[in-house]
């Protein structure tokens, strides 16, 4: 298999965690036998202070033309005061809609072993297995009219929350068909006793639901889910939420796994994938070595699986990860009470690539028999 990925590491720990999923790849590449090519762009801040914008056109340019795209985080304080289209955060933004990916994946596991990292008591959080499908380009993000204007010399800002039906269509498609291969359960939620666009996503997601009778569809206020996925986090299999509801319910339902730094996206829909950890860009601890890079290489693992459609590859990095949490290796965000011991952003990636070749061969000598 040969794999074009377009890697932009982006801003603040975006480098050095998604150093360590490139690694990972190549570890995958050299034990399975595929080509994979990488090719680094700018994004972000990083982007900005080059070229003057947070997606130049050469960074598109290689995304478009790539299989798959491995991002790291964006956004940087010193633009803190810019206008939103101006942001780093805005490059991200155009890239998730130049790539048409509508779908995206958050898959929220509880570890056992950093079960203690967590603020839930342990018999809350272990065994809880969620999978976030945020909508990615509807809602807040891209309505419009937006913007700033006045009224009576007072600035009225404005934003605008707009749904049609083919994009509720599109996203709850590929929230029952990942149900239907997990546990079968879809909680849709919304804010349907308040908003036109919940009631229209509600109305929608059920008529999708009859094309996967297989499926358990229940339906959620959002301000009620926020409460059962820290209360009864195992209620839920998957979650198909809109734009901004993702964007909050998934940092959120991080503190399931312990850390936000644990938690790896996939955004698919079009023709080329984006794989990036939920984390931001955390400047307060860039380069310190400290950050935390378990999501970059969960997410690399999601671009296997999704833009190669590698199930063997994906199943390989994923039960890597565990491995090097079972042996006790941490990063100073899953570290408390779990009895295991530091280790650095780059040793980690250099475990979790060598795990890699020992899973690999297990699996291999356990298929031969
Ligand atoms: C995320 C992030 C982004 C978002 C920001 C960086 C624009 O918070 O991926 O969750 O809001 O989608
Ligand atoms: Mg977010």
């Amino acid at each position: 298999m040969q794999l074009k990925i377009t890697v932009l590491e982006g801003d603040g720990i975006g480098p050095e965690v998604t150093r360590q999923a490139v690694g990972v790849l190549r570890a995958v590449a050299g034990i399975y036998g595929h080509r994979f090519e990488f090719a680094e762009r700018l994004i972000g801040g990083a982007a900005i202070r080059q070229h003057d914008s947070p997606l130049p056109t050469v960074t598109l340019d290689a995304c478009l033309a790539s299989d798959a795209v491995l991002l790291g985080a964006v956004g940087a304080p010193e633009f803190d005061a810019l206008p939103a289209h101006q942001r780093p955060e805005a490059g991200l933004l155009l890239l998730r809609q130049a790539l048409g990916d509508y779908a995206n994946l958050r898959p929220a596991v509880a570890y056992d072993v950093i079960s203690a990292a967590s603020p839930l008591r342990p018999e809350i959080a272990q065994g809880a297995d969620i999978l976030i499908v945020r909508e990615l380009l509807g809602g807040l993000y891209f309505g419009e009219p937006r913007g700033v204007t006045s009224d009576n010399g007072h600035s009225v800002a404005v934003n605008t929350m707009r749904y049609s039906v083919p994009q509720v269509e599109r996203v709850a498609r590929v929230a029952f068909a990942a149900a239907s291969k997990r546990r079968r359960k879809v909680t849709s939620v919304d804010k349907a006793n308040v908003l036109e666009t919940s009631q229209l996503w509600r109305q929608t997601v059920s008529r999708v639901a009859r094309d996967y009778p297989e499926v358990t569809l229940d339906h959620l206020y959002v301000d009620a889910c926020a409460m059962h996925l820290i209360t009864n986090p195992r209620r839920f299999d998957v979650i198909l939420t809109e734009n901004l509801f993702g964007d909050i319910l998934s940092d959120e339902a991080a503190v399931i796994t312990g850390s936000l730094g644990m938690l790896a996206s996939a955004s698919i829909g079009g023709d080329v994938g984006l794989f990036e950890p939920v984390h931001g860009s955390a400047p307060d601890i860039a380069g310190r070595g400290t950050a935390n890079p378990f999501g970059a290489i969960a997410s690399a693992a999601l671009l296997l699986r999704y833009s190669g459609g590698l199930e063997q590859e994906a199943e390989t990095v994923e039960e890597a990860i565990r491995s090097v949490l079972n042996a006790g290796y941490r990063t100073p965000d899953i570290n408390a009470g779990s009895g295991g011991f530091l280790a650095s952003t780059a040793e980690i990636g250099k475990l979790v690539a060598e795990a890699v070749a020992e899973v690999a061969d297990t699996r291999h000598a356990y298929h031969a028999v």
